[in-house]
């Protein structure tokens, strides 16, 4: 049990960590690749260690800079400027090529993204077998969204009652079709565009709703064909991939998570007196959704253009406390906050008002049902929160006490009860703390740092 007292005032300036998505998808285009790939600012947590641990078994070379780029306190990346935080490593992926992947039985660990886009990249592979299989939590985490279009495509897989992990992928030719997603999930579009490097003919993936586009930008700068159309109407995009010989991604630059920086913006909001800036963040607008939906209540967030790092828009983010209002979240937000609708929901706590989150289904298929895990932490702590079938209902009830949470070996859920500890009148205690490794290993430490 981990307890977080109410605090002083949060200051200071700090580099988060690394991206999950765009680690997770910088090491398996890599291991792709032909030739050598540097990462610079890998995540160095236990779901990207776990891709890395996956593209060795398939049979890339993976070697760690000794010498690693610092790129926090000191760095030429922010001149004049000492954030805290934890040096995210380099990498340099020697790649077995697109279709080199030697068979292998893969453990995803915690990893969902790994879980959804590896088999893309396999199912073309005429001739290897694969499994794959995780914890307990994976083992729950629906797989039928990319076996149904995969097989589609004449892909040959199996799940667990047709649906669940473990997933077998034997390698089969593929032919390219158009795939219409019924939910938007970037994890099933970039499945669908791996599968569509292999296959024969174009690859198109409609979209219901834009989501987290860091597969198309990365794929594109490797030399993959890669277009997208908009019909301005409807929202609705259609990403077209066609087949190719060879990746090259030659270098890759990361740039922190705004998922994990979420944590410190409402941490930032919520606790009286604070000033919190977080440099370098990664703020491609197909994940800036927290930033609208909280400027929407009435936070006041300094957002300072840094131009781009590895071909995704990057900022620094200047915070301050704010009174807050309650809102609506519902329809093309959702994919653009999905994992920052729990910060949602405990900024709404201390919102006046009422906040609606709807047409958020996919919440309950996350690493944990966090509609469940939310409101049941909230209210645990004094909250008023309602789960519904797609979202939850909060009314503000002008902060929270305190008491204890149970992460549910949940990452997100884990840093969530921290920043509602700080938050509170009490102070709040976290049954498995542990977990938030899984995203951001020095969470605690960036924390401290600010205190
Ligand atoms: C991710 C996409 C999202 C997100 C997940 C990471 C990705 O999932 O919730 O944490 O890296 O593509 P869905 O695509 O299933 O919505």
């Amino acid at each position: 049990m981990t307890r977080f007292d109410p605090a002083g005032p949060l200051r200071g300036l700090l580099h988060p960590p690394a991206d999950k998505s765009i680690s997770h998808r910088a090491a398996l285009i890599a291991a792709m690749g032909d030739g050598e790939t540097t990462i610079e600012g890998y995540l160095d947590a236990a779901d990207t260690r776990s891709t890395l641990m996956a593209v060795e078994k398939l049979g890339a070379k993976v070697d760690r800079d000794p010498i690693s780029r610092v790129n926090v306190g000191g760095s030429p990346r922010f001149p004049g400027r000492m954030p805290t935080g934890t040096p995210d490593p380099v990498f340099r992926i020697c790649g077995v090529g697109l279709r080199g992947p030697r068979p292998a039985a893969i453990d995803v660990g915690n990893a969902g993204t790994l879980l959804r886009l590896l088999p893309g990249w396999l199912a073309g592979q005429d001739g290897g077998e694969w499994t794959l299989d995780g914890d307990d939590s994976i083992r729950q985490r629906p797989v039928d969204r990319i076996a149904v279009p995969l097989r589609e495509m004449g892909a040959d897989l199996a799940a667990r009652e047709e649906r669940l992990p473990p997933l077998t992928v034997r390698g089969a030719p593929l032919r390219g079709m158009t795939y219409e997603m019924p939910i938007a999930s970037a994890q099933v579009k970039s499945c669908l565009l791996f599968a569509g490097l292999l296959a024969e003919g174009e690859t198109s993936v409609v979209e219901p709703l834009p989501s987290r586009d860091h597969s198309e930008r990365m794929l594109a700068a490797a030399g993959a064909r890669i277009e997208r159309e908009t019909d301005a109407a409807s929202r609705r995009s259609t990403v077209t991939i066609h087949p190719t010989e060879r990746l090259e991604p030659g270098e890759i630059v990361v740039p922190a998570d705004i998922s994990s920086a979420a944590f410190f913006v409402v941490a930032g909001l919520l606790v009286p007196d604070s000033e919190v800036e977080l440099l370098g963040v990664g703020v491609n607008p197909t994940r800036t959704g927290i930033l609208t939906i909280l400027e929407r209540m009435g936070a006041a967030i300094e957002i300072e253009p840094r131009g781009e790092q590895g071909g995704e828009p990057i900022a620094d983010l200047r915070i301050r406390p704010a009174p807050l209002h309650g809102t609506e979240v519902g329809g093309a937000e959702v994919p653009l906050a999905i994992d920052e609708l729990p910060l949602v929901a405990l900024a709404a706590c201390f919102a006046e008002g009422t906040t609606t989150i709807r047409d958020a289904v996919e919440l309950r298929r996350k690493e944990s049902d966090r509609v469940e895990t939310v409101a049941a932490a909230l209210n645990a702590l004094g909250g008023q929160v309602e789960p519904t079938a797609d979202g939850m209902v909060v009314t503000g009830s002008g902060g929270l006490r305190g008491g204890t949470i149970d992460s549910h070996g949940d990452h997100r859920i884990a840093m969530f009860g921290a920043v509602a500890g700080l938050a509170s009148r009490e102070g709040v205690e976290v049954v498995g703390m542990d977990a938030a490794a899984v995203s951001y290993p020095g969470f605690e430490t960036d924390l401290a740092s600010l205190l």
